[in-house]
């Protein structure tokens, strides 16, 4: 029987490059996208060229916590969830002091809130059934903070300290849980942004390119693998050298 991986936003940049890889480690992927995105979710699904044993595409609002609860426990009565791997994510940047409630708390619902929201309820059918691997997508901004991202920084560090303090709970169940830090990737969420600040943000990365977002989905490979068994709450900088920890 194929594990089966959940993947939030699986159809953007690094969630699809991290379906695509874990199908071809050998897991049956639940992709959600989120409500109303059907037809997008679809258009992905048949441009990857995936069939039905390979990828589920499965609505779902990550940042409705009723919502979460109702088809996760759903689904779990279906079969089990091996990994879950939580990568939704959106920027609303702007300088604080001009930022709105509004692009905060978008930020923090879809980016830190929905950790809740998707881990809770598999979490716990993880630690009952006795292991299961939980990645979480962060961000070089999450670690080193960003002008512009007071929004984005904060959830993107509140995804590791959430990550650190489960690894403690997940243990002693077999439940790992760990984090990824990608730095600028080449993405559409990267691409829309102005291409000054980026090109300025570029130059100072050592390896002065974006990363590809294979290299980060290879990161979440290896995680999720047999050699990941003994790594917890570990955050992993994929970031070509933008911020050493
Ligand atoms: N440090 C210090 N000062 C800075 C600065 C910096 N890094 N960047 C800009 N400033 C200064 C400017 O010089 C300007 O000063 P003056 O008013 O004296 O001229 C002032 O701050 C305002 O700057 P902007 O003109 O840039 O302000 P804006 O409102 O037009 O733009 C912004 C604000 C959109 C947030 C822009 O600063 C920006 O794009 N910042 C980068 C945000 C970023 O890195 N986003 C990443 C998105 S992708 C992602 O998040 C994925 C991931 O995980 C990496």
């Amino acid at each position: 029987m194929k594990k089966v991986a959940l993947i939030t936003g699986s159809k953007g940049g690094i969630g699809s490059a991290i379906t695509s890889q874990l199908v071809d480690d050998g897991f049956r992927v639940v992709a959600t996208y989120s409500t109303g995105n059907y037809e997008s979710a679809q258009k992905w699904f048949h441009e990857k060229a995936f069939d039905k044993e390979q990828v589920r595409l499965f609505e779902l609002d990550v940042t409705d916590t009723e919502e979460c609860a109702d088809k996760l426990i759903q689904l779990l009565q279906e079969g089990t969830i091996d990994v879950v791997v939580n990568n939704a994510g959106i920027t609303r940047d702007g300088v604080f002091k001009k930022m709105t409630a509004q692009a905060w708390n978008d930020v923090i619902n879809t980016n830190l809130n929905s950790l809740f929201n998707v881990t809770q309820p598999v979490f716990s059918a993880m630690c009952e059934k006795g292991g299961g691997r939980i990645i979480n997508i962060s961000s070089v901004n999450g670690l080193k903070g960003q002008f512009g991202q007071t929004n984005y920084s904060a959830a993107k560090a509140g995804m590791i300290g959430f990550s650190k303090a489960l690894a403690y709970e997940g243990a002693r169940s077999g439940v790992t849980v760990n984090v990824i830090a990608p730095g600028y990737t080449g993405t559409p969420m990267v691409e829309k942004m102005n291409p000054e600040v980026l090109e300025s943000i570029t130059s100072q990365i050592p390896m002065k390119r974006l990363a590809s977002p294979e290299e980060i989905a290879a990161s979440v490979s290896f995680l999720v693998s047999d050699a990941g068994a003994y790594i917890t709450g570990e955050t992993l900088s994929v970031n070509g050298g933008l911020h050493m920890n």
